[in-house]
């Protein structure tokens, strides 16, 4: 009874396995690369597992045949020929296996030499920022800085910086090579308090650890327009499960537009009504860790901006916030403000305890920041 208990649970999880491998729609499968620095090691994956599975299959089955036909039997009270230190056999399975594996580690090293490439001098640059638990996402030749929402060009490589960083610069710039030294004749920043991350985003590339004090790289290209979702791959805390982001490949034209939209500043002129309420709301509290770019103070004096947490210029234009975990929409922004622990754990933005009329209002401004 208890033997067929057992016997259930098992086939139970293996059914449970195989069965969680057949979502329709996965989202981030490395199955499907969308782009050649995804195929890299998909296309060696591919010939390795197969090798692999025919080698599995060979020495398994060979396992359970001879443990099978030879195993012990009345009657049979003879040592069989013993192989042990045959040199012949021992030079083949020997041999054998270094002939595989060499095969193998041709285009590995070729792939691993191809994915680290130095960049061509014209090759568009995105450095990507791991902050607890969101990522910065800051184009140095278009002068943008977004989150949450990578939008890249098609068709062409993207070269990627990536750095950690932390909550504690005080204004200053991280010391990395993701974002401008501090200015002359002033100190670098301390490393704040930054954690180890992983970017990772399944149908474009593979994975890349994010380090703080050090500076790593990796392409991404994706050859069609569409979403790629992507998320955190090292634990890097409470929220590490909630640190997602989404690759927006577009057509080289609407990119060009995109950028074109990212660039403008605020609009100069005031909102009007519940807007202008949740601008005040958001200049007195918000502007602490949030910027928006040209925003003045209400006598007109430009409010400097802070990277603590996401600039928001350009929010609505984004799918999604919160470390990507919310679709960008009023409901999920009120849920957000309400109390943001309470949707992403440990979440750095407090919750300020503001009431429904100054959340009205606050979402009724963010909604301006097209
Ligand atoms: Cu960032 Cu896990």
């Amino acid at each position: 009874m208890r033997h067929r208990r057992t016997l259930f649970a098992v086939a139970l999880a293996a059914l449970a396995l195989i069965v969680v491998a057949c979502a329709p729609n996965a989202s981030q499968d490395t199955l499907k690369p969308a782009g050649p620095y995804a195929e890299i090691p998909h296309n060696l994956y591919v010939p390795v597992f197969f090798v692999a599975t025919v080698i599995f299959v060979l020495v398994e089955g060979a396992v359970l045949l001879f443990s099978i036909r030879y195993r012990h039997r009345k009657g049979r009270d003879q040592i069989p020929p013993q192989i042990h230190g045959n040199t012949r056999l021992e030079i083949a399975w020997t041999i054998l296996p270094a002939v595989i594996l060499a095969g193998v580690a041709v285009p590995t090293v070729a792939g691993i030499f191809d994915l680290a490439k130095k960049p061509t001098p014209d090759v568009m640059r995105v450095n990507v920022l791991g902050h607890q638990w969101w990522w910065e996402f800051d184009y140095p030749a278009e002068k943008i800085t977004t989150a949450n929402d990578l939008v890249i060009p098609t068709g062409q490589p993207v070269y990627l910086s990536l750095c950690a960083v932390g909550g504690a610069y005080e204004g200053q710039p991280s010391p990395n090579s993701c974002q401008p030294g501090p200015p002359d004749g002033q100190p670098p920043a301390s490393l704040g308090n930054s954690v180890i991350h992983s970017f990772w985003p399944p149908e474009l590339a593979g994975t890349q650890d994010v380090v703080p004090g050090q500076t790593n790289h990796m392409y991404i290209q994706a050859d069609h327009p569409g979403t790629y979702s992507g998320q955190c791959k090292e634990f890097c805390g409470l929220s590490h499960a909630y640190m997602r982001f989404r690759v927006v490949a577009m057509a080289p034209d609407d990119y060009a537009t995109w950028v074109q939209e990212q660039q403008q500043p605020v609009a100069s002129s005031a909102p009007q009504g519940a807007a202008s309420a949740g601008l005040d709301t958001f200049r007195q509290i918000c502007t602490a860790c949030h910027a928006v770019n040209g925003l003045t103070d209400a006598d007109g004096n430009e409010i400097p901006p802070s990277n603590n947490a996401p600039n928001l210029t350009h929010l609505m234009s984004r799918s999604c916030f919160a470390g990507c975990i919310l679709e960008m929409n009023d409901e999920n922004l009120r849920r957000w403000i309400e109390d943001p622990p309470a949707v992403k754990a440990g979440s750095w933005m407090p919750d300020y305890g503001l009431s429904e009329q100054q959340i009205s209002d606050l979402i009724a401004y963010l909604n301006t920041l097209k």
